[in-house]
């Protein structure tokens, strides 16, 4: 985690010239919100997102569906094994399961999704599967784990010798808050095992891509907050919260402490706040506003990012805290990584 938490760093020193000049391009297309649009795009939280959005582009650089990019280039994180909080080796709950939260979403409103999944190393790919081959929208535990299966997939172990031995930290103290500041120390790059607030490590990669044809899909995968409830799920799986696609408008995702998502619908409002004229960065920034409104005490403990894009190509972020990042890649650039606006401009802790 500590190499993650300087590879952040490093990249966005390093980055920092070209990918500012570039982001300022960027917020300056998105001052109008009657943009042609400009082309095949993906965009995803955080660093990891990097990786990520380069596979979900061998799919969109060939003509390919934007679903079908999402798909793949989420299940990039899903499989890294140094990657604590998405997928294979994500941290597990405080009885040591590892339970994965999974959605995604097209543009004309299809979707699935699976929450507390276990054994399946791409919860993604089974979110696609009870999105194409089901009637229903969300699977959840053994349920989800059942069909899984049918549909093929093989049972794995996904607590790897690395989480299993942090678990085994945090046991020592086994300090549970189920708090709204499992982020702040560390916005879930890192994260000591037994940290204060004893769930650091914590993110979701969120992906939304418009193809060459201008279709519009998300997707959203966790293992959700290191160390929570067993049963515990988050805003990841919950259409409308972690993820929302229209594609009249355009698609949000979101990152940080799910319950303050889901209690505000998160993604939902910021395609809604678009709908209404907002470009996708003052719409993130309006979603971030109404959840610090309602938390006026807490908000300097408090996590919560969000990324849009509209169905012209544009896109935005704002997080409640410094530190925030997304990725952006398109045909000009292909490992874009943009420091997101925040509310606070440093950290707490
Ligand atoms: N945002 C992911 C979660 O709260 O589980």
């Amino acid at each position: 985690m500590t190499d993650r938490r300087n590879f952040l760093k490093a990249s966005l020193l390093g980055a920092s010239a070209s990918a500012l000049a570039w982001a300022g391009k960027l917020a300056a297309k998105q001052a109008s919100t009657s943009q042609a649009f400009s082309g095949a795009r993906v965009v995803s939280t955080w660093d990891f997102g990097v990786a990520a959005n380069k596979a979900a582009w061998t799919v969109l650089s060939q003509g390919g569906h934007a679903l079908d990019a999402v798909e793949t280039g989420v299940q990039v994180p899903e499989s890294d094994l140094k990657n604590h909080s998405v997928g294979k080796a994500g941290y597990p709950d405080r009885d040591g399961h590892v339970t994965l939260d999974a959605s995604i979403m097209d543009a004309d409103g299809n979707c699935g999704a699976v929450a507390a999944l276990e054994h399946i190393e791409h919860p993604i790919c089974v979110a696609r599967l009870v999105m194409d081959r089901t009637p229903h929208v969300l699977l959840v535990g053994e349920g989800a784990l059942q069909f899984a299966l049918a549909q093929g997939f093989k049972k794995q172990e996904l607590l790897t010798p690395e989480s299993d031995k942090a678990w085994h930290e945090w046991l020592k103290t086994a300090r549970y808050q189920p708090s709204i500041n499992s982020e702040v120390h560390d916005y879930g790059h890192g994260g000591s095992p037994g940290m204060p607030g004893g769930a650091g490590n914590h993110d979701t990669i969120g992906m939304l891509a418009i193809d060459a044809q201008g279709r519009l899909a998300g997707a959203c995968t966790t293992s959700g907050m290191a160390w929570k409830m067993r049963g515990r799920v988050g805003d990841s799986p919950i259409i409308g919260a972690g993820l929302y696609v229209d594609g009249e408008v355009g698609a949000a995702t979101s990152t940080g402490v799910g319950e303050e998502v889901i209690r505000n619908a998160g993604s939902f409002l910021v395609v809604e706040l678009m709908r209404q004229g907002r470009s996708p960065q003052e719409a993130c920034k309006e979603a971030v506003m109404r959840i610090i409104r309602r938390r006026p005490t807490q908000t300097k403990e408090l996590q919560v990012g969000f990324l849009a894009m509209n169905k012209h190509g544009d896109v935005g972020a704002w997080a409640i805290q410094h530190g925030f990042s997304y990725a952006v890649c398109d045909a000009k650039k292909q490992d874009g990584l943009i420091p997101s606006s925040s509310v606070y401009s440093t950290s707490f802790s």
